[in-house]
């Protein structure tokens, strides 16, 4: 395959600091993470899958200009906890690093998440960088520094707001990324299209073959629309005081299908996607979205091979689920939902009967 020739990038506002986001396809380089890099310590974390595609050129690279150690974590959703972050610790304070180190996270969302938060607690917050190398830690999670671990009985619950100083994607790393991830990756994707942009939808429609194809000039495009819509929304609501909280459509929904089912077990995009579908039910049920475009959403999923039904989930353990959702606002659940395509809300203004009835569609 050609690598295609491209580079785009764009700037994040936010209260601690601007930083940007570089999208490439010319392969990782060093030199452009380099000027992000303020002290001579670097701590390169990454897993025991990406380690062996992506570690060596750019250990190398760096180790010219800077001291460099690495931190290989196991892989997987299920590693997402306290003792991975231990690790990095043990890592960090084994080679003697101070408050100059900056760490970079080299996988997906998992690896990037526990980075962002190892690096905002150890020494009361040092930088990293994020070397997103899945679709979904390149559109969502490398930007906008939501950081942390799970816990047992629910996702994401410990973390900070941390942000990076940089954030490279290099659209060449999709080409070893496994279909499944692609597609989960896409769910995201497809959620901004839901509820900030029809046009975009419209466009995934005619484009999200030859995404799946790995048409990486159009990959990059999606990713510098996404990365566009999240920036829009950092920029004004850094920490979750409303409007942010739409970028969580179909992820209450999502996690519960991901804490019940056990982290791993579904990926955090299906979950998305399925959960989506429950989120637009609900919309359709209220009277906001049409049956025609519940459908149309149920087709873009589908197109991308994503799950549209959750698992069976007996309906009183998914409301038990929801209630450790972090949006859960004076014991009430608050859902994201669609007053039309293009369109989200925060809301608890629902009848409680049409969540039930939603759960109980797909309950054992
Ligand atoms: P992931 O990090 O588990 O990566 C998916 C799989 O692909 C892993 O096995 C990984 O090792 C492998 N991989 C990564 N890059 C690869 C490559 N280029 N080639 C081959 N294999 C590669 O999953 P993800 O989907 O990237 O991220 C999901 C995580 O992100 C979840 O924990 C979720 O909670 C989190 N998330 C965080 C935010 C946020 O704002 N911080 C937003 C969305 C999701
Ligand atoms: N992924 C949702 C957010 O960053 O707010």
């Amino acid at each position: 395959m050609t690598t295609p020739q491209f580079d785009s990038s764009l700037t994040v506002h936010t209260q601690s600091h601007d930083y940007p986001i570089i999208i490439t396809a010319k392969s990782i380089m060093a030199e452009q993470i380099a000027p992000y890099i303020s002290g001579q310590q670097v701590l390169i974390v990454t897993n025991e899958t990406v380690a062996p595609l992506y570690l060596q050129p750019l250990q190398q690279a760096l180790a010219e200009n800077f001291t460099v150690a690495v931190c290989v974590l196991p892989d997987g959703e299920q590693y997402k906890n306290q003792a991975s972050i231990n690790q990095i610790y043990d890592r960090l304070m084994m080679q003697h690093f101070n408050r100059d180190v900056t760490l970079i996270a080299l996988g997906g969302g998992v690896v990037g998440d526990m980075t962002g938060f190892a690096a905002a607690s150890f020494m009361r917050g040092v930088n990293f960088i994020q070397i997103p190398t899945t679709l979904l830690s390149q559109v969502d999670s490398s930007v906008g520094g939501k950081t942390g671990i799970n816990h047992p009985q629910g996702k994401n619950m410990i973390g900070a707001f941390w942000q990076p100083q940089m954030v490279l994607a290099d659209m060449s790393t999709l080409q070893t990324l496994p279909a499944r991830e692609l597609s989960a990756g896409l769910a995201e994707v497809i959620k901004y299209a839901l509820i900030m942009d029809v046009d975009f939808l419209t466009w995934l429609e005619q484009n999200l073959p030859a995404m799946m194809a790995l048409d990486l000039v159009i990959l990059g495009e999606a990713v510098k629309r996404c990365c566009d819509y999240k920036a829009a929304v950092v920029a004004q609501d850094e920490r979750e005081a409303g409007l942010r909280a739409l970028l969580n459509f179909g992820h209450t929904f999502g996690h519960v299908i991901e804490t019940h089912e056990g982290y791993g077990s579904w990926l955090h995009g299906e979950a998305v996607a399925a959960g989506m579908v429950q989120a637009a039910e609900l919309s359709h049920k209220i009277g906001w979205l049409s049956a025609d475009e519940v459908a149309r959403i149920k087709r873009v999923l589908a197109l991308a091979d994503l799950p549209t039904t959750p698992p069976p989930i007996a309906v009183q353990t998914a409301l038990d689920l929801m209630g450790h959702d972090k949006k859960v606002k004076n014991g009430q659940i608050r859902l994201i939902l669609l007053k039309s395509l293009g369109q989200a809300i925060l809301t608890d203004d629902f009848d409680a009967q049409f969540l039930t009835e939603v759960l109980s569609q797909h309950a054992v």
